[in-house]
C-alpha cells in the first residue's frame, strides 16, 4: 500500500488552473521531491496533501485512506514551512510542547517526548531558552521538532532551508538527509533547488506549470532526462544545446549543426525518421580532445573562462553558439585561445526538434 496517492488531482482557484490532471504514488519510508520553477505548483500540491487547500478534482489517499474531505489534523501529517515562526515569549521546550499541550497530553508524557526529540535534533541544551537566543539553523530544527513531536505519518516540508545562509543551509541538508534515515518517517519535501533535490531524495518529482514533467532517482533524472525541459533544468552548469541535422552515411549516423559534424553509431537512440534533433551534452562531458582523427569534437575559441576551484568552465563559440565546458583546472587554456573539445557518443543525449521529447532507446 502506498503513503500517498493521488488520482487525477486538480486544483483550480477560479478559471485559472493549477494542477493539472495529476497522478502519483509515494511509497511508504520514501523521500520524495517536488522539485520546479517557481509557479509551477508545488506548493499547492504540498498544501493539498496536508488538507490546507481544497482540492478541486480527483482523490488524495493518505495510509490507503481518501482524505479529500478530512481536516488537517486528522490526517496524520506534520508540516514544516519555509517561515517557521516560533513564538517568541515562549521557552524552545514549550514551542515544542505546544501542539501535544493544546491535545491536552499528559504532562510527563510531554516531557518525555520533548526531551526524545531534543537529542534526536541535538536541541536538549536549549530548552530553557527562547528562539532569539539561538541561532537560525538551532530555530530551523526546533521547527521541525515541533512537527516530529507529533510522530506523524507523513513529514511534509516546503522549502523549509531557503530563509538560511549557504553554509547553514548546507548543514541543515545533511541534518535532514541524517533524520530521515534514523526515522524512515515517509516525507515529501518541496525546493526550487535541484541540489537540495539532487542530495535528498530518492525520488523527484520534476513539475512544470501544474504538470508532472518527470518522475525518478536522482540519477535517472540526471542520466535519462525525459525531455528538454527536464535536461536543461537538472545540472549544473547547464546542459549544452546545439540543433543539428540528422542523416545517415554507410552505417553510421551524422549529426550536423553549424559548428561540428558528429559521426555516430546511433544505437542508443531512436532516429529512424527523424531529420532535426536537438543535441545535449553536458559540460563535464566535453573533455580536452587530442589529435586522433575521428572523435566528435567541438572547437572555437575560449572568450570567458570562469574559475570554480578543482574545475574550470570554459565558454567557447562554435558555429555561434556558445557551448561551455567543465574542465579540471589544470586543463584550462588561456583566454582568447584556440580549444578542441572531444565527447563521447555514451555521454550524448538528443531529443527530437518538434516535441523535445528524448529519442534515447528505453
Ligand atoms: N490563492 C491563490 N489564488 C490564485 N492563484 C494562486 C493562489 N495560490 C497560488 N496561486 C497560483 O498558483 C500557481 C502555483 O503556485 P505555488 O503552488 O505557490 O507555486 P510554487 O510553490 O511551485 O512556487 C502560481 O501561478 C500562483 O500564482
Ligand atoms: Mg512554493
Amino acid at each position: 500500500m502506498s503513503a500517498i496517492t493521488c488520482s487525477n488531482v486538480e486544483k483550480s482557484y477560479g478559471a485559472t488552473t493549477v494542477i493539472r490532471d495529476l497522478n502519483l504514488a509515494i511509497e511508504e519510508h520514501e523521500f520524495v521531491v517536488f522539485l520546479g520553477p517557481s509557479g509551477c505548483g508545488k506548493s499547492t500540491l504540498l498544501r493539498m496533501l496536508a488538507g490546507l487547500e481544497d482540492i478541486s478534482g480527483g482523490e488524495v489517499s493518505i495510509g490507503g485512506k481518501v482524505v479529500n474531505d478530512l481536516d488537517p489534523g486528522d490526517r496524520g501529517i506534520a508540516m514544516v514551512f519555509q517561515n517557521y515562526a516560533l513564538y517568541p515569549h515562549m521557552t524552545i521546550f514549550d514551542n515544542i510542547a505546544f501542539g501535544l499541550k493544546r491535545q491536552k497530553v499528559a504532562k510527563a508524557e510531554i516531557q518525555k517526548r520533548v526531551e526524545a526529540v531534543s537529542k534526536t535534533l541535538g536541541l536538549d541544551p536549549y530548552l530553557g531558552r527562547k528562539p532569539a537566543e539561538l541561532s537560525g539553523g538551532q530555530q530551523q530544527r526546533v521547527a521541525i521538532a515541533r512537527a516530529m513531536i507529533k510522530t506523524p505519518k507523513v513529514f511534509l516540508f516546503d522549502e523549509p532551508l531557503s530563509n538560511l545562509d549557504a553554509k547553514l543551509r548546507n548543514h541543515m541538508r545533511i541534518e535532514i538527509a541524517r533524520l530521515h534515515q534514523s526515522l524512515k518517517t515517509t516525507t515529501v519535501y518541496v525546493t526550487h533547488d535541484q541540489l537540495e533535490a539532487m542530495t535528498l531524495a530518492d525520488r523527484i518529482v520534476l513539475l512544470r506549470d501544474g504538470r508532472i514533467e518527470q518522475i525518478g532517482s536522482p540519477a535517472e533524472i540526471y542520466e535519462r532526462p525525459g525531455n528538454l525541459f527536464v535536461a536543461g533544468f537538472i545540472g549544473t552548469p547547464n546542459m549544452n544545446f546545439i540543433d543539428v541535422a540528422v542523416g545517415r552515411k554507410e552505417s553510421r549516423w551524422t549529426l550536423t549543426s553549424a559548428g561540428a559534424v558528429f559521426s555516430i553509431d546511433g544505437s542508443r537512440f531512436n532516429l529512424q525518421h527523424v531529420d532535426r534533433a536537438v543535441l545535449g551534452i553536458r559540460p563535464p562531458d566535453l573533455k580536452t580532445a587530442g589529435t586522433d582523427a575521428g572523435q566528435s569534437v567541438l572547437e572555437g575559441t575560449a572568450d570567458l573562462i570562469e574559475f570554480h576551484g578543482n574545475d574550470a568552465l570554459v565558454i567557447f563559440g562554435s558555429g555561434g553558439k556558445e557551448i561551455s565546458a567543465l574542465v579540471p583546472t589544470r586543463e584550462c587554456p588561456a583566454v582568447n585561445t584556440h580549444v578542441r573539445y572531444a565527447v563521447d557518443e555514451q555521454s550524448l543525449h538528443l531529443f527530437d526538434a518538434k516535441s523535445g521529447v528524448s529519442l534515447l532507446r528505453q
